[in-house]
């Protein structure tokens, strides 16, 4: 339920925002405060009086319209509001966002936002295929701006193909999702392994692997979004820490592992989704290693293993490992879970297309101690570790288990 919250609406002009309304109905049904922003554009496709009755409340249409109280109503509003959701939401208002651009109510509103916004894309297909609107996208979710949708089907222009705006149920269901699952693991510690390692050869070299960091970021940030107090080790990315999130800056195993250590005792949950090196150089250089004219040998060391040394040690600790792979996934990683001692362990094969290293996507499954899997299809690496969330909420005794 929705009791106590405010629900900035907010709807721009593509052919969906007539489920705006329906939008708006439901919100309202379940217990929210709901307040309706449009843009100029949504008023030529439904009318605001329409949203002014079923959102109880004025439409905020225009920037400069003679306030009807003191306060400066974008910044009011944005204040009040506990999420918003933009429904549709066109090309044009996701470039907006994306670039910062603020130059009507509903723009400048999103910009003066700091709680969780939700954008239910809509449109039609080649515009959402277009890479413009997809690496708005991808800037929007990097900024914490959760999508829903789009989904696949017949378009009101006439083609089909994915772009059509999620249906309103499944609209309100991820938002009032969004509210229980918030905060289930506040007062909990978490900690996230994430990105390769690297391992110096000499002062210009190193011994490294494909590990972007996407999938243990995303970690990180469905903790923090759950409401742990999170830390986020993490060996070289190029990627944004997400808000909220500690950062420690790590490069080598070695550094990993104490980094991890010195936190272990005080943390409630582990997550190594780090591709951390099983070997180091010997010896590294002083100097640039010269070219050769024969072969050059490199002995490597073992590095500690960090999972195994936390599976033996753990206590009251959940401990989340995760297995990429190239041949017998489940059996390696069914393996991997009894040898380390995890809770629970996510098991990738990184040669399918859309999963493993630098995709946005990944194929994984969740492998469990009693034997249960879970198999998930392709998915944004944030959906998946939001589900990890879930499942370790649930596994924790904190949430309950969606049926
Ligand atoms: C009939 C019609 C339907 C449209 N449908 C969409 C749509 O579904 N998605 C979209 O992104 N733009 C759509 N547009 C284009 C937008 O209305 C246009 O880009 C506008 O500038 C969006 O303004 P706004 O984002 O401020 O609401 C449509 C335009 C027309 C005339």
């Amino acid at each position: 339920m929705l009791q106590g919250k405010t629900i900035l609406i907010g709807v721009s002009g593509g052919i969906a925002a007539y489920k705006a309304a329906e939008v708006v109905s439901r919100l309202r049904k379940c217990g929210a405060e709901t307040h309706v922003v449009m843009t100029e554009s949504a008023t030529k496709f439904i009318a605001p009086l329409t949203l002014r009755i079923l959102s109880a409340n004025p439409v905020h249409l225009e920037m400069f319209e003679e306030p009807k109280l003191w306060n400066v109503a974008h910044i009011a509003l944005a204040e009040q509001a506990d999420a918003a959701l933009v429904v549709p939401a066109t090309a044009n208002i996701l470039a907006k966002m994306a670039i910062g651009l603020a130059d009507d109510f509903l723009s400048t509103v999103l910009l003066a936002m700091r709680k969780q916004i939700f954008v239910a894309p809509a449109m039609n297909h080649a515009m959402y295929h277009h890479p413009a609107t997809q690496e708005n996208l991808a800037c929007l979710r990097k900024r914490n701006v959760r999508t829903i949708g789009p989904a696949a089907g017949f378009q009101a222009c006439g083609t089909e193909g994915d772009g059509r705006m999620s249906e309103p149920q499944e609209i309100v269901e991820q938002v009032m999702e969004y509210f229980s699952a918030a905060k289930c693991l506040k007062g909990k510690k978490a900690l996230v392994t994430a990105g390769g390692t690297q391992e110096p050869l000499d002062p210009v070299r190193y011994l490294g692997n494909r590990s972007s960091g996407i999938m243990g970021y995303a970690v990180a940030q469905a903790l923090q979004e759950a409401g742990a107090e999170t830390t986020l080790v993490s060996a070289p990315t190029s990627i944004e820490v997400p808000a909220g999130v500690r950062p420690v800056s790590v490069t080598t195993a070695l550094e990993m592992f104490e980094a991890v250590m010195e936190r272990f005792a005080e943390t409630d949950i582990i997550v190594k989704a780090a591709a951390v090196a099983d070997y180091r150089p010997v010896d590294i250089s002083g100097q640039k290693i010269k070219k050769q004219k024969s072969n050059l040998h490199l002995e490597l060391i073992s590095n500690p293993d960090i999972l195994e040394q936390i599976g033996q040690r753990k206590t009251h600790q959940f401990l989340v490992g995760f297995a990429a792979e190239t041949e017998n996934l489940l059996k390696y990683a069914q393996e991997k879970m009894n040898r380390k001692n995890v809770d629970l362990l996510v098991a990738n094969d990184v040669t399918k297309p859309g999963a493993g290293f630098g995709s946005s996507t990944n194929i994984v499954s969740f492998l469990f101690r009693d034997g249960k899997r879970i198999d998930w299809p392709k998915m944004p690496k944030i959906e998946i570790a939001r589900q990890l969330v879930h499942e370790i909420a649930v596994m924790m005794g904190l949430e309950k288990k969606e049926e």
